[in-house]
C-alpha cells in the first residue's frame, strides 16, 4: 500500500521544509503540517514564512493548497495520516537530571501521547527529531500502553541530516537517507512504506535502512564528526597565531588528502546551531549513563574547544583595542550562526557581543536576516547586565552595515555573509574613527586589500602583521 496522507507534527525548521519537499515531490501524497503555535501556523500560511531558507519560499508557494497545507487542527490531521513525522524540539535539559546535557524529550513524549490518545487507525510513526538513542523504545512504550483497541503502530527512525541555509538542496539531493525500524515482518514493512515515500525523488540505492539505535546513532555521530572536524582545525588555528602558520593553508594542504577532504575545514569563530553542540553533550551524556567515560570526555573536548575558541576571539578584540573596550563603539556585523539562515541558536556571536557588553563596549549590529527583537532576546538572556534598559542604551540595531559602522572603532565579523564581501570598505573606512580595526571572525574577508585601505586587520589562524598598521 502506497501512503496517502502524511502529517508533519512540529512547524519549525525541520518540520517546515521537510514536509514541504515531500509534498513537491509527492504530489499523490497529501501532506499536512500541523502545530501547537497559532503563531506559527499563521505565520507559515502567510506570505512571510517563520523561517529564511533559500528556495523555501517557491517551493511552499507551489504546493500550498494543493497537497500541502499547515493547520492547527492536529486531531484531524492524526486521525487522517497514515505516516505521522515527529519534528517537535528537543532542547538540552536546562533542569533536573543531566541538566545541561541531556535532551529534553517532554515535546517527543507531549507528541506520542497526542497520538495514542488521537489515533483510531493503525499508524506508522517516524521520529525525525534527533534524539538520544533508545528513544524510539520510549515511543513505542508510550504508544502501545496507551493505544486504543486494534490500533497497531511501528515507530521508524529517520534522521534528517538538512542543513540550515541548504536545507532545500540538501533535501532535495542528499547524499543518503536512513531509515531504522524494528527487526520484524511489521517492522519491515512499515519501513518499505516509507522507502516508497523517498523513492519518489530519491534513488533506492541512496536509501538505507538498518536498525532502529543504528540509525539513530548514525545522526549523533554524523553530527559530533562534523563538529569534531571544526574544533580540530580551530585548535590549529591557535597553533598558527603563535607560529606564523596560516590555517586556511593548512586547512588546503590536509583537506587536498582525500582520505580526509576539504570540507568542514575553515577555522572560525566557533560553531553554532540549533545541532552541534546539542547533540554532542547529549552524546556525552549517554556515554556518560553507559559508563564509558573515556568516551564521554574525548567528546566533551570537542565542545570544549568550541568555548575556547569563542572566548579567545572576543579576548582577541579586546587585547587589540588597548585592551579595554569600555565605552567604546563597535560594529558587530553578523548575528546568525551561519550565512543564509536568520536562526541565532547557540550562535558565537552571541558569545562575542555579550562578552564585549560585560566589558562595557557599545555595540552597533547588522545582520541582513536576524530580526531586531531576536537580538534583544538573545542579549537579554542571562547577560550580566541586569537591567533591560541598560541592554537597550548600549546596542543599536541597524538595517545597513554603512549605518552600523559608522563612527565605530573596530568591526567585529561573527558571519559570513556574502554581503560582506560585497561592501565599499573605502567608504567605511572614511567613516570610522581612527585606527579602525577590523577582526575578521571568519577569515573571509580580502585582507591584504582591506590593509592598503588602511584598517588594522585581526583574522583566526594567522600571526598578527607588526609592521605598521598596513
Ligand atoms: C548541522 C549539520 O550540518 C546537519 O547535517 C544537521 O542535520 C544539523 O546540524 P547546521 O547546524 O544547520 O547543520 O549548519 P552547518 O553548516 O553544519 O554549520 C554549523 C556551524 O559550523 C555553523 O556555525 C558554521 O558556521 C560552522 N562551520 C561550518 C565552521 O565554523 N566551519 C566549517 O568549516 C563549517
Ligand atoms: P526544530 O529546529 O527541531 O525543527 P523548532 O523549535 O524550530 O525545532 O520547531 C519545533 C516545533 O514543534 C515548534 O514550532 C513547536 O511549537 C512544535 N511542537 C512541539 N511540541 C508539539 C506538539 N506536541 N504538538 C504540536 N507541535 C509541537
Amino acid at each position: 500500500m502506497t501512503p496517502k496522507k502524511i502529517c508533519g507534527i512540529g512547524a519549525g525548521y525541520v518540520g517546515g521544509p521537510t514536509c514541504s519537499v515531500i509534498a513537491l515531490k509527492c504530489p499523490e501524497i497529501q501532506v499536512t503540517v500541523v502545530d501547537k503555535s497559532k503563531e506559527r501556523i499563521a505565520q507559515w500560511n502567510s506570505n512571510k514564512l517563520p523561517i529564511y531558507e533559500p528556495g523555501l519560499d517557491e517551493v511552499v508557494k507551489k504546493c500550498r493548497g494543493k497537497n500541502l497545507f499547515f493547520s492547527t487542527d492536529i486531531e484531524k490531521s492524526i486521525k487522517e495520516a497514515d505516516i505521522i513525522f515527529i519534528s517537535v524540539n528537543t532542547p538540552t535539559k536546562n533542569f533536573g537530571n543531566g541538566k545541561g546535557r541531556a535532551a529534553d524529550l517532554k515535546y517527543v513524549e507531549g507528541a506520542a501521547r497526542m497520538i495514542a490518545e488521537l489515533a483510531t487507525e493503525n499508524k506508522i510513526v517516524v521520529e525525525k527529531s534527533t534524539v538520544p538513542v533508545r528513544s524510539a523504545e520510549s515511543i513505542i512504550n508510550i504508544l502501545r500502553a496507551n493505544h486504543k483497541p486494534g490500533v497497531t503502530y511501528q515507530v521508524l527512525s529517520n534522521p534528517e541530516f538538512l542543513a540550515e541555509g541548504t536545507a532545500i538542496d540538501d533535501l532535495l539531493h542528499p547524499d543518503r537517507v536512513l531509515i531504522g525500524g524494528e527487526d520484524s515482518a511489521e517492522g519491515r514493512a512499515a519501513i518499505e512504506q516509507l522507502c516508497k515515500v523517498y523513492e519518489n525523488w530519491i534513488p533506492r540505492k541512496n536509501i538505507l535502512t538498518m536498525n532502529t539505535w543504528s540509525s539513530e546513532l548514525s545522526k549523533l555521530a554524523a553530527n559530533a564528526f562534523l563538529a569534531q572536524r571544526i574544533s580540530s582545525i580551530n585548535s590549529l588555528s591557535a597553533v598558527c597565531e603563535a607560529t606564523g602558520a596560516d590555517v586556511s593553508e593548512v586547512a588546503l594542504a590536509v583537506g587536498l588528502d582525500s582520505r580526509i577532504g576539504s570540507k568542514f575545514l575553515q577555522a572560525s569563530v566557533g560553531f553554532g546551531g540549533s545541532c552541534f553542540q546539542k547533540d554532542i553533550l547529549n552524546l556525552v551524556y549517554i556515554c556518560e549513563c553507559l559508563n564509558l567515560p573515556e568516551v564521554a570526555d574525548y567528546w566533551q573536548q570537542v565542545i570544549n574547544m568550541n568555548e575556547y575558541q569563542k572566548s579567545r576571539f572576543s579576548a582577541q578584540v579586546i587585547e587589540s583595542l588597548f585592551n579595554t573596550v569600555t565605552d567604546k563603539q563597535i560594529a558587530l556585523l553578523g548575528f546568525a550562526f551561519k550565512k543564509n539562515t536568520g536562526d541565532t541558536r547557540e550562535s558565537p556571536a552571541i558569545h562575542v557581543a555579550k562578552t564585549l557588553l560585560d566589558e562595557g563596549a557599545k555595540l552597533h549590529i547588522y545582520d541582513p536576516k536576524v530580526e531586531e527583537e531576536q537580538i534583544m532576546v538573545d542579549l537579554s538572556h542571562s547577560c550580566v547586565i541586569a537591567e533591560p534598559e541598560m541592554i537597550k542604551n548600549r546596542i543599536s540595531i541597524h538595517k545597513h552595515a554603512y549605518d552600523a559602522t559608522k563612527n565605530t572603532h573596530a568591526i567585529v565579523l561573527c558571519t559570513e555573509w556574502d554581503e560582506f564581501v560585497e561592501l565599499d570598505y573605502r567608504r567605511i573606512y572614511a567613516n570610522m574613527m581612527k585606527p579602525a580595526y577590523i577582526f575578521d571572525g571568519r577569515k573571509f574577508l580580502d585582507h591584504e586589500e582591506l590593509r592598503k585601505i588602511g584598517f588594522i586587520v585581526r583574522t583566526i589562524g594567522k600571526k598578527i602583521m607588526k609592521t605598521g598598521i598596513s
